[in-house]
């Protein structure tokens, strides 16, 4: 059985195929329950802390969600600006008072490596909820979570990940969890977003079979799952070259039905126009279920990191 108490979730580099395994499982339990509508008091007298240094609408209202499910409370922010960060307190030093007061940190930040000097500073568990451009492992959990739900099981599966691979933290972390698994990816980015070469490298060293392309309509032909992801606009420093590589790539209904119509479709949301919205009805288009299996995951995670569960 894997032992989550105490710990951090920092990156999805961290996990084993047997501690997936076991979020995947409680993940299912919770949403059963929270299905069934049966009362969870797992967290009766625990305070979760949701620090949220930049914009978001899931990551921080699905953990608010499923702490208020496993019967906790959450105390937080939702920008750097109502913060005392605002008047220059350090991160350190924010992450050291607030572990005055809750049991278990949930934080988003706009810079890489953010998360785990929080977890540095703080007794209690941290959560990362999106480090920059870094990573963003809750977000992974429940995209396996989801490719479980839809395809019936991830073993199996050809995954395609598309748009910004350069700066998308979920697929950074989504691939660090793909890879347990007897999965294909096929990476499909413009020529100035493919992933950082030296994580396909140390991916393929591992021996996780990779493919890079351009051509997002022969790796649909392929597919299982199409993971769509949104052009990162706030990572670019040049404004020129984000305007150039927006709308590099855009799924439309007709694509789906032409090419793969029993593709699941994707997104860790929000879209800007990446998918269109008559997609949106198609059978495959799972991504307001990810969103919910968001706060299945985050209840799992939440519990088995004070040790509840
Ligand atoms: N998927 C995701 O991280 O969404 P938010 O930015 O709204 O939290």
């Amino acid at each position: 059985m894997a032992d989550f108490k105490g710990k951090d979730i920092l990156d999805g580099a961290q996990f084993t195929r047997n501690e997936l395994d076991h979020v995947l499982d409680v993940a299912d339990y919770m949403r059963k329950q929270v299905k069934e509508r049966r009362a969870l008091d797992l967290m009766d007298g625990y305070v979760l802390g949701t620090l949220f240094f930049e914009p978001s609408t899931r990551t921080r209202l699905s953990f608010e969600t499923a702490m208020h499910r496993l019967g906790g409370s959450v105390v937080g922010f939702a920008s750097a600006g109502t913060s005392s960060s605002a008047k220059g307190e350090s991160l350190a030093d924010t992450i050291r008072n607030v572990d005055q007061y809750v049991d278990v940190i949930a934080m988003r930040h706009p810079k890489i490596g953010s998360a785990r000097e929080a977890a540095q500073a703080a007794e209690a568990p941290v959560i990362n909820g999106g480090d920059g451009a870094g990573q963003h492992p809750t977000q992974a959990l429940l995209d396996l979570f989801t490719i479980q739900s839809e395809r019936g099981q991830v073993d199996g599966n050809t995954i395609v990940l598309c748009g910004d691979l350069k700066y998308g933290r979920t697929v950074h972390s989504g691939v660090e969890v793909y890879k347990h698994f007897a999965c294909k990816l096929i990476f499909v980015a413009p020529e100035a977003l493919t992933m950082p070469p030296e994580i396909t490298a140390r991916l393929k060293d591992q021996g996780v079979e990779i493919e890079e392309t351009t051509d997002l309509e022969a790796a649909m032909a392929e597919a299982d799952v199409l993971y769509m992801t949104r052009i990162q606009k706030e990572r670019f420093e040049d404004p020129a070259e984000y305007e150039r590589l927006k709308g590099s790539y855009i799924l439309t209904r007709d694509m789906v039905e032409r090419i793969n119509p029993d593709l699941t479709i994707m997104h860790p949301l929000p879209r800007v126009d990446e998918i269109t919205t008559d997609v949106d009805t198609l059978p495959g288009a799972a991504y307001f279920r990810q969103a919910q299996n968001g706060v299945y995951t985050r209840m799992a995670l939440i519990a088995l990191v004070t040790g509840e569960i």
